[in-house]
């Protein structure tokens, strides 16, 4: 009986000590990487939302006997990973999605041609500020990830942040390069110039001399 109790009394003071650095640690591996490709576009971060993690928890564990990539119905954004062995954390998931930043062009707000950019876009989608994600085993032992965001991403028709930045990139580089232009046009006719004016010097020198 005393073991027993001593036993139960030891699960009690675990669950209440490692539960919650394991769940802010979960949480971090799906926020750290949220909020740092969004602080590279400059968009606000994101907070963690447990109504998003119930809804994702709720529908990963749907998804269980079938493991496939289906979107959720309601009201929020999503993003799904299926994650096989070696490649099934948290950390995997987030990476994959933003991996595809690669392929999108933010002043045109296009995807490379045969590319997926959804899942990175939502990832930084300006007004998707509630983020909460789940990740359950599935019965083929694939892990089902899903992380649901609100307000939505990927709303057609708008963009997911304003790209003032690549936009100012853009308009700077153009004007560099006219600068260029410009001063090794100037360059060219300076150098010429004074090519020149050193022929007329000699010619003149020459003269004297014969004179
Ligand atoms: C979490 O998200 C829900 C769902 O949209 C929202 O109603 C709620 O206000 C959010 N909670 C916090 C703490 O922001």
């Amino acid at each position: 009986m005393g073991f027993s109790k001593l036993a139960f009394s030891l699960a009690i003071v675990s669950v209440i000590c490692l539960s919650p650095n394991h769940v802010a640690e979960a949480q971090n591996e799906y926020l750290g990487p949220h909020n740092a490709a969004r602080a590279a576009v400059r968009v606000p971060r994101m907070s963690w939302n447990q109504t998003l993690v119930n809804f994702a928890r709720r529908y990963a564990s749907q998804r269980v006997r079938d493991c496939r990539p289906i979107p959720p119905s309601g009201p929020y954004g999503w993003n799904i990973y299926i994650g096989t062995r070696g490649r099934d954390t948290p950390s995997a998931a987030v990476a994959s999605w933003v991996r595809e930043k690669q392929f999108y062009r933010c002043p045109s707000n296009t995807c490379a041609a045969g590319r997926t950019c959804s899942h990175y876009t939502q990832v930084v989608w300006s007004t998707s500020m509630q983020l909460g994600c789940a990740r359950v085993r599935c019965n083929n032992g694939n892990y089902f990830i899903m992380c649901s965001y609100y307000r939505r991403g990927n709303v057609r028709g708008q963009r997911p942040y304003r790209c003032i930045r690549e936009e100012a990139m853009e308009a700077v580089e153009g004007a560099m390069e006219e600068l260029v232009e410009v001063d090794v046009e100037e360059a060219v006719e300076q150098t010429v110039e004074m090519a020149e004016e050193e022929v007329v010097d000699v010619e003149e020198n020459v003269i004297a001399q014969v004179v």
